[in-house]
């Protein structure tokens, strides 16, 4: 089955919206798994930008754009990223979007109990405040509102009824006010009518489309080390974002989601709290973020920034099955003298290859560095393997040596076109 699967390696903004608009045209279909409008995938082409957060990144080039089971739908978002990518140009019909009808919805009092979680907490998480993990726990707790339920308006208001019987304690308990029925009834109907003519059985149509010999891309969201399971728990999100949620949240089997493309940028980045053992505090971390542009593109909030940690990408490649990387942001290393790459940690005497699952170890290791050596030319937008220096390319096949995969994709600006392929991850 000649599917591909686009996984963040790291704690996502890897540069998986950039890749996998650019290998939608490669695929008839695009789906995304897991997560919510909590990404935020940047598109560049031409003098145009697009930030998608909910919508497959295959939408800009008109490709079938699916919305699997696995994620979690705030319907306002959705009507208003239509409405913007609308205003790019980008027409969104029925025709071009699908929603699961089985996919669990986020509503305005998951949001509230997001922020209002956030703002007590003294633990912070730095979530997106999008409401992303209230929505997941309801959908676990089996009282969340489908996007099927909202044909069904009897049925809604128990549902409703239902869900505001367990949210009331919560809200009493963060001093929010009481949520009102009847208005929550009332948004839910008023929006329902614009998010209906999108939704579909999407595994239906992702067997037919599989059946008749067309190639599936799955665009994952966040990033494996941000996994509600593998990931530093529980500075987390709270869904399964590597490979094998590729299957569940979409309705297609193990074998859907194909050949395993990992997204990874050439050096560390990280946004909101919890362990980063390559973090950098000086000039070379100020740097990073200021040639790499590290801004979160959801919140705005500056990423945290460090050098390439290989020990991260290596267990990452074991999570996901990785098969291939595709290397981005190899452009922000130029002009550095020297570069560092970390191989492992430091856990007092003891040598650590991975992550430890304990937040205390986590929070103790000290990274372990080799040094490379840097160049002084512009690989910017590069689109040969053969326009790199020499000391780019090295540092590239120390990478592969250390991660434990190829690469076979080099992307070397934000432009869609200034991407290098090695190998086609749809051939392989
Ligand atoms: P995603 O969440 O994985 O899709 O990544 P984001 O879009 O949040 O962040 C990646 C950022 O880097 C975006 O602003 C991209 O336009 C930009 N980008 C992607 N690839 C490259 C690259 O190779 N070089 C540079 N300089 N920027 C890139
Ligand atoms: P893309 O798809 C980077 C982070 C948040 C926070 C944690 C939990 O653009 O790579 P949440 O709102 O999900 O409950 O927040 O996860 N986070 C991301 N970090 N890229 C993302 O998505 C992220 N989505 C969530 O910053 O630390
Ligand atoms: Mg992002």
């Amino acid at each position: 089955m000649a599917n591909v699967t686009v996984i963040g390696a790291q704690w996502g903004d890897e540069g998986k919206g950039k890749l996998v608009d650019w290998l939608s045209n490669r695929a008839d279909v695009v789906v995304r798994f897991q997560g919510g409008h909590n990404a935020g995938h940047t598109l560049v082409v031409g003098n145009q930008t697009y930030k998608l957060s909910l919508l497959p990144s295959g939408v800009v080039q008109g490709k079938l754009s699916i919305i699997g089971n696995g994620v979690v739908v705030d319907p306002w978002h959705l009507v208003e990223e239509i409405a913007k990518l609308g205003g790019q140009g980008v027409n969104i019909t029925p025709d071009l979007l699908v929603l699961a009808d089985n996919a669990c919805l986020i509503l305005p009092l998951h949001r509230d109990l997001d922020q209002a979680r956030e703002a007590a907490a003294t633990n912070k998480i730095g979530t997106t405040g999008r409401g992303i993990g209230p929505a997941y726990e309801d959908k676990v707790g089996r009282r969340a509102i489908r996007v099927a339920d909202l044909a069904d308006r009897d049925a809604l208001e128990a549902k409703i009824d239902r869900l505001l019987a367990h949210h009331a304690p919560l809200r009493r308990g963060l001093g929010l006010p009481e949520a009102d029925p009847a208005r929550l009834l009332a948004d839910v109907e008023a929006i329902a009518p614009r998010i209906l003519p999108y939704a579909q059985p999407a595994w239906r149509l992702l067997d037919e489309v599989v059946k008749s010999g067309k190639r599936v891309l799955f665009e994952g969201a966040q990033g494996a080390l941000l996994d509600v399971d593998h990931g530093t728990y529980p500075f987390v999100t709270s869904s399964n974002t590597v490979a094998g949620q590729a299957a569940a949240g979409s309705g297609l089997g193990p074998k859907g989601p194909g050949y395993v493309l990992g997204i990874v940028k050439a050096y560390t980045t990280r946004v909101g709290e919890g362990p980063f053992p390559a973090e950098l505090f000086d000039e070379d971390g100020r740097r990073l973020g200021e040639r790499g542009h590290e801004f979160g593109t959801v919140t705005g909030r500056a990423r945290r920034c460090g050098w390439f940690d290989a020990a991260l990408v290596r267990q990452s490649v074991a999570l996901n099955g990785i098969e291939g990387v595709a290397l981005t942001k190899l452009d922000v290393l130029d002009g550095f003298s020297t570069l560092k790459i970390c191989t492992g940690y430091r856990l007092g005497e003891r040598e650590v290859d991975h992550l430890p699952a304990g937040l205390k170890e986590q929070a103790a290791l000290t990274p372990v560095f080799e040094e490379l050596e840097g160049w002084s030319e512009s690989t910017q937008g590069a689109r040969s393997w053969r326009d790199l220096p020499a000391a780019a390319v090295k540092y590239v096949r120390r990478v592969e040596e250390l991660i434990g995969a190829p690469v076979v994709l080099l992307s070397t600006s934000p432009e869609r076109d200034d991407t290098i392929m090695m190998r086609d991850p749809f051939q392989d």
